[in-house]
């Protein structure tokens, strides 16, 4: 058996605090604990209790840190890396103008490689270790991906853009090339290690409903099948939709007409939804993926999150990337904060740890494997450095609680906080002295 423990201070979550109250949903260790064995979490607690069982147990001690689930990003482009930070559009002009554009390289094996290496190292800098992943219309930009992915162990869900309309020529596929390129990339990556496939739609305007016809049908073909795409990011998108789709009833029925709903369907943004559109997600254990830096920064409007919560609706955090304007959960959940402020709400600190790390193992339906310490869950954690900046440093210290620097975390914390990174209990990132 491989043991190896870690000594420091110790935060994971047990519940979503909107369920059970935010005094029952996390667990804390000032002096904790962590024990791994052979990938797993072994056991969590204090260290006086455990320590002296450890006996033989290599302890690795950090000082003024405090160790976290990995942290789960549940909507992201890895195509869009390079051009994260594009000037002056919302939705679909940044779309025309930068999207498709850059999408059209990763026809290129080679150039698709790089990029998923550079995009694969920046999301571990960050401390997140799974996230559920856009590749593009090319099939070997998911082959590119699910490699890279897979040297690292890294537990990680993609798919190729589906996209049968309203693109360039350069960057669509047909209802039935886009169904056989998906089923081959099935068959060759879905299940292999910690690699999960999702069926990627890219939204409802750029395929057919043939197309999307074939999208569900794949989905009944094999267990365990992510879908993903966007929903009601954008108020002209949504206008969009009605014109293209005037026999469903609105956006979320597009998807729902063509069986593409249901336990592991995660949509993206749901900005602009309906009491209609909120009953049905939840109903049909579908997921929303929150992505507070790309709704800013593309201008798509204010996530009603207390909304999707009272409907009973499994909510991830998304970075969103290259819409979303940083790679860190911690400065999405700095967004989130703002978000909720601008409609008269508050985030508390413990909920954004939920969103960060349970929260995204639910709406991913992963949370026997990932999203806290339970015994037996992947060992993917990170290591925050209380000492990070000067700055960062100084609050700290003046913080008399948990709550409290918790809280400084998430609306100071990038990169830089991020000491070191885990997966399967093996360091994957440490960061410069
Ligand atoms: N809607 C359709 N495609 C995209 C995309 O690439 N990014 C975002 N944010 N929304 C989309
Ligand atoms: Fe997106």
């Amino acid at each position: 058996i491989n043991t190896k423990a870690y000594r420091a201070a110790i935060l994971h979550s047990l519940a979503d605090p909107a369920v059970v109250g935010v005094e029952q949903s996390y667990e804390y260790f000032e002096d904790g604990i962590l024990l791994i064995e052979n990938g797993k979490v072994a056991q969590v607690g204090p260290a006086a209790e455990l320590l002296p069982k450890l006996a033989g147990v290599e302890v690795q001690h950090y000082r003024d840190a405090l160790i976290t689930p990995g942290f789960i990003d549940t909507h992201i482009h890895y195509p869009q890396t390079g051009m994260i930070a594009s000037y002056g559009e919302q939705l679909l002009d940044w779309l025309n103008t930068y999207t498709f554009p850059t999408e059209r390289q990763f026809e290129d094996k080679a150039h698709a490689s790089d990029v998923a290496a550079i995009f694969l190292k920046e999301l571990l800098r960050n401390g997140t270790t799974t996230a559920l992943v856009f590749g593009t219309v090319h099939p070997q930009s998911v082959d590119a991906f699910f490699e890279q992915a897979d040297k690292l162990n890294l537990r990680m869900i993609a798919g190729k853009v589906l996209m049968d309309r309203n693109a360039p020529d350069y960057l669509t596929d047909t209802a039935e090339s886009g169904y056989a390129e998906s089923k081959a990339l099935i068959e060759r990556w879905h299940g292999k290690g910690r690699l999960h496939y999702a069926v990627t739609p890219r939204f409802a305007p750029t395929s057919t409903p043939e197309q999307l016809e074939l999208a569900g049908k794949l989905l009944g073909e094999y267990p365990d099948l992510y879908m993903h795409t966007h929903l009601s990011e954008n108020r002209k998108e949504i206008e969009w939709v009605k014109e293209l789709f005037p026999e469903r009833k609105g956006y979320l029925d597009v998807y729902d007409h063509h069986k593409l709903i249901g336990p592991r369907a995660v949509f993206a943004h749901g900005v602009h939804l309906c009491d209609d559109e909120c009953t049905r997600l939840a109903e049909t254990g579908s997921a929303v993926a929150f992505c507070p830096t790309s709704n800013l920064f593309l201008g798509s409007g204010l996530f009603d999150l207390n909304k999707l919560e009272a409907h009973g609706v499994r909510v991830g955090l998304g970075t969103d990337v290259g819409a979303g304007t940083s790679f860190s959960q911690l400065q999405s959940l700095n967004e989130a904060y703002k978000i909720m402020q601008l409609q008269g709400k508050k985030l508390d600190p413990f909920k954004s740890l939920y969103l960060a790390t349970l929260g995204g193992a639910n709406a991913l339906y992963l949370d026997d494997k990932l999203g806290n310490f339970l015994p037996g869950k992947d060992a993917d954690f990170l290591v925050l450095d209380y000492n990070a900046t000067p700055l960062m440093s100084y609050r700290m210290q003046q913080a008399r609680s948990l709550e409290e620097r918790l809280f400084a975390l998430t609306m100071l914390g990038d990169d830089r906080a991020v000491k070191e990174t885990f997966a399967t209990g093996v360091s994957v990132h440490q960061r410069e002295a």
